[in-house]
């Protein structure tokens, strides 16, 4: 057993879509929910920026002595987590789009992926497309303005979802049974965008996958804790006002 906290990070709060199903298995524990609020977005930046702030936000954890890291961002996650794993032996959770499950669902039709331009861009995912010999069968576009909505808490505004329809213009939205959420900010969309694409398009993001992986580690290394469930939510380094507390509260309740 070990009742230290698990820290979690997100540019912003994208990352409350994991602690959500996180704390749904496993609520007995301590967190740290980091949203670098003085940095996002991060999906737009320079990789050599995100990174910088992603050791950022490592350190931060680390002088808080968690026991666990979780990357609960997609784009911090494809440009750091290599570099940042190699740097700290401390657990370390990263997410990427749930590629493969979303090609085990699709059958017969195609699988879209959105996330952010560096996302989409980076080699990971790439890499990642090519050892599902899934190029044929995956699209990929990036939603970069749904972060900058998410952030001021616009979620199903009609310019929201003029936005989303005009970006997927690009494609013909039939041709999908899955889309993949590829960004922690975007599960805060998904009932506008069931409303845009098909009914019967899957909607699937990482978040499970990260939440199962946690608790595998936490066990396997016996590091479960038995706390009364505590959330502390900190903005770039500083503890966050009571006005961001409530609104991050009613987002993971
Ligand atoms: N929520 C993040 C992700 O999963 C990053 C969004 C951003 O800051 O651009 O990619």
């Amino acid at each position: 057993m070990n009742n230290k906290p698990i820290g979690i990070f997100d540019s912003g709060i994208g990352g409350l879509t994991v602690l959500k199903k996180v704390i749904e298995i496993l609520p007995e524990e301590k967190y740290i929910y980091y949203a670098d609020i003085d940095n996002v977005p991060y999906g737009i930046k320079s990789k050599e920026e995100v990174k910088k702030y992603v050791k950022k936000a490592i350190e931060f954890f680390i002088s808080k002595q968690v026991k666990a890291i979780v990357i609960a961002c997609n784009t911090a996650t494809s440009v750091a987590i290599n570099d940042i794993r190699k740097e700290y032996t401390i657990p370390i959770i990263g997410i990427e789009p749930a590629l493969k499950p979303a090609i085990e669902k699709r059958e017969n039709k195609k699988v879209l992926v959105m996330a952010t331009p560096i996302t989409i861009k980076e080699k990971k995912l790439q890499n990642l497309v090519k050892k599902l010999n899934a190029t044929e069968v995956v699209d990929l576009i990036d939603m970069p303005k749904l972060v900058e909505f998410a952030e001021n808490m616009e979620f199903d505004s009609e310019r929201v979802k003029k936005y989303i329809l005009e970006r997927s213009n690009i494609y013909d939205l039939n041709n999908y049974s899955v889309l993949v959420l590829g960004c922690t900010h975007f599960p805060l969309f998904k009932k506008v965008l069931s409303q845009i694409f098909p009914s019967e398009v899957q909607i699937i993001d990482g978040s499970s996958g990260v939440a199962n992986r946690l608790k595998d580690i936490l066990e396997k290394t016996n590091m479960l804790g038995n706390n009364k469930l505590e959330i502390t939510y900190y903005h770039s380094g500083i503890l966050a006002d009571q006005e961001s507390i409530k609104k991050y509260n009613r987002i993971i309740n």
